[in-house]
């Protein structure tokens, strides 16, 4: 039963060198929880677990969703795979899942499966530190301020010449308020901003957007960012409450394919 865990950069990541058997027990699961939260985003290299493991392990962090096939996503380009691909075209932009949801998903557990010659590489950006390295002066600017969020604003940023039909269908997603700073019940706060962020309640539409393309420049420099360079059979957690996260573009045809395993939200967005 191994166990050892060491930070990836000062600001993000942290590197567990375990085996299946300690993952599949529960035994660290705590630890791990606080590791999530402490550290944005967990990577086991190469540990291969088979979906069942993968499943059983995510049972030990918490509830999970149910999604794909007995709670397991492919998530792929190709719609062979993944019949709702064409939206996962818009992971590429920076995101956090669940926009929608007053309650977004704890995180999600990915496991590395096909990789593609080019792209396919993972990026996440910790939005506690963006946050708590804001000058105050922006802090006390921002903090009170709140954004809808949209799919258009998921998918603009790909399909930047969309027919009316694809503006029509991402206009049956109503669009949803939340604050720009989430204030987590532990007290600590994180910019709350991905693709989704269209403009900002109360202030002209082009100051807002601006303001957001400025905050998530700020959130998204290599101080606060990780990028996976995957190996087949690594795994890697994400934490969905404090992290931004975003694919290296690929092509659909490269077979690049991740399962996933998502844990359900415990915490109201504030
Ligand atoms: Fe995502």
């Amino acid at each position: 039963m191994t166990f050892a865990a060491n930070d990836i950069t000062p600001l993000i990541g942290a590197r567990i060198e375990t085996d299946k058997a300690t993952l599949v027990s529960g035994g660290r699961a705590q630890e791990i929880r606080d590791l999530l939260e402490r550290r944005g985003v967990l990577v086991f290299p190469k540990i291969d677990l088979t979906d069942e493991e993968q499943l059983a392990f995510a049972r030990t962090l918490g509830e999970i969703v149910p999604q794909g096939e007995k709670g397991i996503y492919k998530v792929s380009l190709d719609t062979k795979v993944t019949p709702t691909a064409d939206y996962l075209r818009g992971t590429v932009l920076w995101h956090f899942d669940g926009w929608a949801d007053d309650v977004p998903a704890r995180g999600s557990i990915l496991s590395g499966r096909v990789l593609s010659p080019v792209g396919g590489q993972t990026e996440f950006a910790n939005t506690y530190a963006a946050w708590d390295a804001l000058p105050e002066e922006k802090k006390r600017a921002v903090e009170s301020l709140k954004a809808f969020h949209t799919m258009e604003g998921t998918q603009r940023g790909v399909f930047t010449n969309p027919s009316d039909e694809m503006r029509a269908d991402w206009a049956r997603y109503p669009a949803k308020l939340h604050p720009l700073v989430w204030t987590h019940r532990s007290g600590r706060k994180s910019l709350l901003l991905g693709s989704s962020t269209d403009w900002i309640d109360g202030m002209d539409k082009e100051a807002g957007r601006a303001l957001i393309a400025e905050l998530q420049a700020w959130a998204t420099q290599p101080q606060f960012v990780y990028r996976h360079e995957w190996q087949v059979g690594d795994m890697v957690i994400w934490d969905n409450c404090g992290s931004l996260h975003r694919v290296e573009p690929y092509p659909a045809d490269s077979g690049w394919r991740m399962h996933r395993v998502t844990l359900v939200g415990e915490e109201p967005i504030a």
